[in-house]
């Protein structure tokens, strides 16, 4: 797991004692370059600045944990695939999650080499992470490559990551626990404003490297923003698939409900044994009503709202 130390080089536990620390419910927290890390997901990090050479084609799936994360990669890798075959049955969305098919750069892939055999992916290699921009952005030196970010309201990203984290546990966590180190901007990849505006403005920077995306509009307006999506990833539909379908077609494959019910999702696990079935639950705008205090969103609220003060990002 990510909050252990048994992953680190002797070049690691070195930098680790010069670092800011935190201590959650899970264990030791580091900050590195403004953002707080598990001890082996920084590894992880680390390895990644070093080793990481992009090719042009390469699209990174980013986001702050719990904002959309699957449902991007799913919809990521039903676009491409819809260019190799356009029949649903025996779909590649059936066989694996889509975080078995869209791995982490920093959690998986890079977790313990700084040189991972990446030979099995084809052009174009669709990666994720859970890194700022900042960090993101090093070793890609002026690379084309293209970053999506999925950005998510904070209640409810703080509520679904109450959810995932009791799951885990198999006991139901106290809410403050997570709610207090969110507002103080020292939960794991945190702080979470600061994650989000590294991306919000890149993509103001360079829209054509950084497409900014939002769950909520992707909840209320599904169609346009997989086409956005779409376009954006070099592969827009044709009028033809917009006529006969096919675009709502793909939203319906990528659903929640959908996906929630596929076997592999029920049944598979991460290579770090989390139970794929805990990445889908509600799916909901608006879920944290149901479970926050109103002093707890008026907090989380007048936070947000000094943060993303003038950077023209709404919430
Ligand atoms: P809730 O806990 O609010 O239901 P991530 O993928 O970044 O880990 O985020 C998980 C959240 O996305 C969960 O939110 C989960 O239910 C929701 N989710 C997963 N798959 C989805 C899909 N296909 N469509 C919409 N929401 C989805």
């Amino acid at each position: 797991p990510h909050f252990r130390e048994d992953n680190l080089s002797e070049d690691t536990k070195t930098l680790i004692s010069s670092l800011p620390s935190y201590k959650d419910s899970e264990g030791n927290l580091y900050n590195y370059k403004g953002c707080w890390y598990y001890p082996n997901t920084l590894q992880g990090v680390l390895n990644y600045e070093k080793g990481f050479k992009p090719q042009e084609t390469d699209i990174i799936l980013a986001s702050f944990p719990k904002s959309g994360t699957t449902w991007l990669k799913a919809l990521t890798i039903a676009l491409f695939e819809r260019l190799k075959t356009d029949t649903y049955s025996d779909h590649v969305l059936q066989s694996d999650n889509p975080h078995g098919l869209v791995p982490f750069l920093e959690m998986s892939l890079y977790l313990k080499s700084s040189t991972p055999d990446l030979s099995k992916f084809s052009s174009p290699r669709v990666f994720s992470t859970h890194m700022p921009f900042h960090t993101l952005q090093l070793p890609l030196k002026g690379s084309p490559c293209k970053v999506v970010y999925v950005c998510r309201n904070v209640k409810d990203v703080l509520v679904s990551l109450w959810y995932f984290r009791s799951a885990h546990l198999q006991k139901e966590v106290e809410m403050e626990s997570l709610f207090e180190p969110l507002c103080k901007g020292v939960g794991f990849f945190g702080p979470f404003w600061e994650h989000v505006l590294s991306y919000w403005r890149g993509s103001l920077e360079d829209p054509k490297q950084i497409l900014f995306m939002r769950y909520e509009e992707m909840k209320s307006e599904p169609t346009a923003q997989v086409k956005r999506l779409a376009e954006f990833l070099g592969c827009p539909f044709t009028e033809e698939e917009e006529e006969d379908g096919s675009v709502d077609k793909l939203v319906e494959l990528c659903s929640l409900r959908n996906l929630s019910g596929m076997e592999i999702n029920n049944s598979g696990k991460t290579f770090n044994n989390v139970p794929y079935s805990t990445f889908f639950r509600k799916g909901e705008v608006g879920d944290f009503k149901n479970h926050l205090t109103t002093e707890m969103e008026n907090k989380i609220d007048k936070i947000i709202q000094e943060k993303y003060n003038d950077s023209g990002l709404k919430f």
